[in-house]
């Protein structure tokens, strides 16, 4: 926490510090996240020695993240999440039909030479400076609103580094996910499992009725005080330096393609971005961000499209993309700042392209992608077309996630059709 000069109010930048625990700026109820100290950074640590390229998981940027595991390992919760592999998909049916040099960033399974993200999904980037931060303010017992993968992704740091967690999770959320927590919840006694009807709108209502007046920290999407964003910060450091035979420089895609539910992750991506100018290591210019969600459930897409200041709630949608199916959030009116500042948009997919992309791209490379990363795919026919994407640029989609997780509910996409 040395590098930790205060948490800021994204809304309303009020300061708070950063010796106690908190949630939602008290004075507008927005996100509020943790300002790095990077001028002492490059001070501290000349000639970038921040950066430690031999650590295989996201901590390799050291004090950047809460804590450098080079200095205080013993402070880091990590299972070895993050540095995922940038596979090259130009020459993906779509890619090569519409002219463009395209990348996934794939989160979902693991690759040999990287990182692994522990529950095939990039929610473990988060949780595990989730469980860290838990850890250093003392706290023991967690609770989780999610649409899946979040309570995976904690309920498993918190079964491994000895921290309660209570996940709240709609009962239609994928088996492999929803059973992996009830397991849990039957082996460790600190993790319990609460189903509820609906999304992760009514699993934040049951958390404050049954668990936060039991003292539960709250770590729904924002309200942990930008723990979540740090960890996810990574994907944008991630993005930003060299990759190998792709590119020897630290520098930025010209667009990404993000599967937005609540939008932490562009909030991290973007956060790394300013870190990295204030460090000197790239210039202002960023990359479009262009949020993806299904035609389902699009209340980022409606309100780019309708140029609204904030999301309008919605109900939800049936979709087969789980973890983007979130009817609002306090994040989203920061998001749609982002989105704007960056030149970007946000594009609205059907439930049969993405479930047309996760299986061709498994027929194509083999890799097992997740419905949330199967609508940016999709999304690029429309982004092109409106001009948002170019031939020359190189352009990043995001797996979020491993189709494993997803079955029975795309089971179809996969099986042989029966004779007679
Ligand atoms: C697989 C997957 N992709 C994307 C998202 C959306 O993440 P974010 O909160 O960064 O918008 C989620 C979150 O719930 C998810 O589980
Ligand atoms: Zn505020």
């Amino acid at each position: 926490m040395k590098y930790i000069k205060h948490y800021q109010c994204t809304e309303c930048e009020a300061f708070y510090p950063p010796d106690k625990v908190m949630n939602l700026c008290p004075l507008d109820g927005r996100p509020v996240q943790m300002v790095v100290d990077v001028e002492r950074i490059n001070k501290d640590y000349p000639a970038m020695s921040w950066y430690h390229p031999h650590i295989n998981n996201m901590w390799r940027f050291g004090p950047l993240l809460p804590f450098d595991i080079c200095s205080h390992e013993p402070d880091v919760c990590s299972l070895g999440e993050g540095h995922t592999p940038i596979i090259n998909i130009s020459d993906y049916a779509l890619c090569k039909h519409l002219g463009l040099d395209v990348y996934l960033k794939e989160e979902g399974q693991p690759h040999a030479g990287y990182g692994a993200n522990p529950t095939g999904s990039f929610k473990d980037r988060g949780m595990a400076v989730v469980t860290t931060m838990a850890r250093h303010y003392g706290l023991k017992k967690l609770v989780v609103p999610t649409q899946g993968n979040a309570g995976d992704s904690l309920s498993e740091y918190g079964a491994k580094y000895g921290v309660h967690v209570a996940v709240i999770m709609p009962d239609d959320t994928p088996m492999p996910i929803l059973g992996k927590v009830a397991a849990y919840s039957l082996q460790s006694p600190g993790i319990s499992l609460d189903l509820v009807k609906g999304t992760i709108r009514e699993a934040a209502a049951l958390m404050k009725e049954k668990y936060l007046p039991k003292g539960y920290f709250n770590c729904a999407t924002f309200q942990e005080p930008g723990w979540r964003i740090e960890g996810k910060k990574t994907m944008g450091l991630e993005l930003a330096e060299p990759w190998p035979n792709l590119k020897a420089d630290w520098s930025l895609p010209d667009a990404i393609l993000y599967p937005a539910g609540g939008g932490t992750g562009i909030l991290g991506m973007w956060k790394a971005f300013d870190e990295l100018q204030k460090l000197g290591v790239i210039d202002d210019k960023r990359p479009k961000i262009i949020a993806v969600q299904s035609a389902a459930n699009c209340p980022i897409v409606t309100a780019i499209t309708q140029n609204l200041p904030d999301t309008i709630a919605t109900n939800g949608g049936d979709t087969i993309a789980t973890g983007i199916n979130v009817p609002g959030g306090v994040g989203h009116k920061a998001v749609l700042a982002i989105i704007r500042q960056s030149g970007g948009g946000a594009i609205a997919v059907s439930e049969q392209q993405i479930a047309q992309h996760t299986k061709q791209v498994y027929q194509h490379f083999g890799v097992w992608i997740c419905p949330e990363g199967a609508a940016t795919v999709a999304a690029l026919t429309q982004a092109k077309a409106q001009g948002l994407l170019k031939p020359g640029q190189k352009i990043v989609c995001f797996n979020t996630g491993s189709a494993e997780k997803y079955l029975p509910n795309i089971r179809a996409l996969f099986s042989p059709k029966l004779e007679g």
